[in-house]
C-alpha cells in the first residue's frame, strides 16, 4: 500500500516536472515569436546596399531574396542555372521596381567559383557595397544512405557545397565587412543537427560544421568588435524544390515535366505552420538577424515549437529512452532502400 503511494506521488513529480518543463518551453517560444513579430528588424538598416544570397533562384533563397527587397535591399543572387536565375530576377524586379538585382551563374562546388563570382561583382560594379552574406545554397543530398554507403563523389558534393563554399564565400567577403565596421553575415542550417537520424550522416555532419562557424566567427567579432554579425539559422522543414523531390521524387518530377503532382504529396508537402514556405521563412529570417543572443538561433516560429518540444531537456524528461529509440527507428526506416 505504502509502496503503491510512494509509485503514485513519483509520477506525479514526473508528470509535473514534464509539464513545467513543456510549459516553460513553450513560454519561451512565444516571447521568441513576439520578439522577432514585434522587434526592429536589422536588415532595415542595410536599405540601398547590397545582399549577396547563394542558391537565390529559387527556395528558401529565393524566399530570403525577397523579403530583402521589400525592405530595399539591392542582391546579388547566384545559382547555377541562368534560366532560373533570370526568372528569379524579372519576378523580384518586377514586384520591387527600386531594387537592383544582380545575377551571377556559379556552381559553388566547382573549383574557382569564388573568384568567379567576385570578378562578377567588379564587373557590376558592386563588390565593395556588399554587406550582408546569405550562404544559403546547400543539400545536395540525393539519396539516404548509411554513411560507408555514400560514395566518395556523395561525400564530395555535400560537403563541397553545405560547408566549403560556405567557408570560401565568408573568407572572401567577411575582411571588407570587418574592414567597413558594419555587415551581416548568415548560414542556412538545419535542425537535423538536433535530431541525428540514420541515412542522413554527410548532410548533418556538414550543418554542424556550419553551426560551429557561426559561433565561432561571432565569438571573434565581438572579441575584436568588428561590428559585424555572425549566425547560423537552424530551420525544420521547409517546403522547397528540394524538400519536394527528396520526400516525395514522383511529385517532383511530374511538376518538371508540367503535370500537376498527384496523390498524398499533394497533402503532405504543402505549406503548414510545421513545414512554413519558404516565402515565410525568408521574412522570419531577416527578422531573427542579430537576435536571440546566440549564434544559432530557430527563426521561424513553428519550427523553434517543434525544436522545443522534441529536443534537448523537453525530450529527455518527456519522452523515455524506449520511446525515444523507437522513433528514432521509425525515422531511420523512412529512409531505407524500398
Ligand atoms: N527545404 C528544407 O526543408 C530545408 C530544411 C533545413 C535547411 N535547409 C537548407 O536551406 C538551404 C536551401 O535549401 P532549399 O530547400 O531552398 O534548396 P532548393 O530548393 O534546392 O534551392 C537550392 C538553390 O540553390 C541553388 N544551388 C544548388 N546547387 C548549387 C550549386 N552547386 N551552386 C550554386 N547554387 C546551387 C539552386 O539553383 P540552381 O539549381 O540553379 O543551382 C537553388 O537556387 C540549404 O542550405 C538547405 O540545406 C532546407
Amino acid at each position: 500500500m505504502a509502496d503503491g503511494r510512494a509509485a503514485q506521488r513519483a509520477l506525479a513529480v514526473i508528470g509535473a516536472a514534464t509539464a513545467g518543463v513543456v510549459a516553460f518551453r513553450a513560454l519561451r517560444c512565444a516571447a521568441w515569436w513576439a520578439y522577432l513579430r514585434c522587434g526592429p528588424v536589422l536588415a532595415d538598416k542595410y536599405k540601398g546596399e547590397y545582399a549577396i544570397v547563394t542558391g537565390g533562384s529559387e527556395g528558401i533563397g529565393l524566399g530570403i531574396a525577397s523579403a530583402l527587397a521589400a525592405r530595399g535591399v539591392n542582391l546579388v543572387l547566384i545559382s547555377r542555372s541562368d534560366d532560373k536565375l533570370s526568372k528569379a530576377a524579372a519576378h523580384l524586379k518586377a514586384e520591387h521596381p527600386g531594387v537592383a538585382v544582380v545575377t551571377v551563374a556559379a556552381d559553388l562546388t566547382a573549383g574557382g567559383a569564388v573568384g568567379k563570382v567576385t570578378k562578377a561583382l567588379d564587373r557590376a560594379g558592386v563588390r565593395d557595397k556588399c554587406s550582408l552574406l546569405f550562404c544559403n545554397a546547400g543539400g545536395g543530398l540525393t539519396r539516404a544512405a548509411l554513411y560507408h554507403e555514400f560514395s566518395d563523389k556523395e561525400e564530395e558534393a555535400v560537403r563541397k557545397l553545405n560547408g566549403d563554399a560556405t567557408y570560401a564565400l565568408v573568407r572572401e567577403f567577411l575582411p571588407a565587412m570587418r574592414a567597413r565596421g558594419r555587415g551581416y553575415v548568415v548560414c542556412t542550417s538545419s535542425l537535423i543537427v538536433k535530431m541525428p537520424w540514420a541515412r542522413l550522416s554527410t548532410y548533418y555532419l556538414e550543418k554542424v560544421k556550419v553551426n560551429g562557424l557561426a559561433t565561432v566567427l561571432q565569438a571573434e567579432q565581438d572579441a575584436t568588435g568588428s561590428g559585424v554579425g555572425v549566425q547560423a539559422h537552424a530551420l525544420g522543414a521547409v517546403v522547397t524544390p528540394a524538400l519536394v523531390s527528396f520526400v516525395a521524387p514522383d511529385a517532383a518530377a511530374a511538376a518538371r515535366a508540367g503535370r500537376p503532382a498527384i496523390g498524398w504529396e499533394r497533402e503532405y508537402v504543402r505549406p503548414s505552420f510545421l513545414m512554413p514556405s519558404a516565402g515565410d521563412v525568408g521574412e522570419w529570417m531577416l527578422r531573427a538577424m542579430g537576435k536571440g543572443g546566440s549564434a544559432v538561433v530557430t527563426p521561424h516560429p513553428g519550427h523553434a515549437l517543434a525544436e522545443a518540444l522534441v529536443s534537448d531537456v523537453a525530450l529527455a524528461l518527456t519522452w523515455p529512452g524506449c520511446l525515444r529509440r523507437a522513433v528514432a527507428r521509425r525515422f531511420a526506416q523512412t529512409w531505407e532502400p524500398k
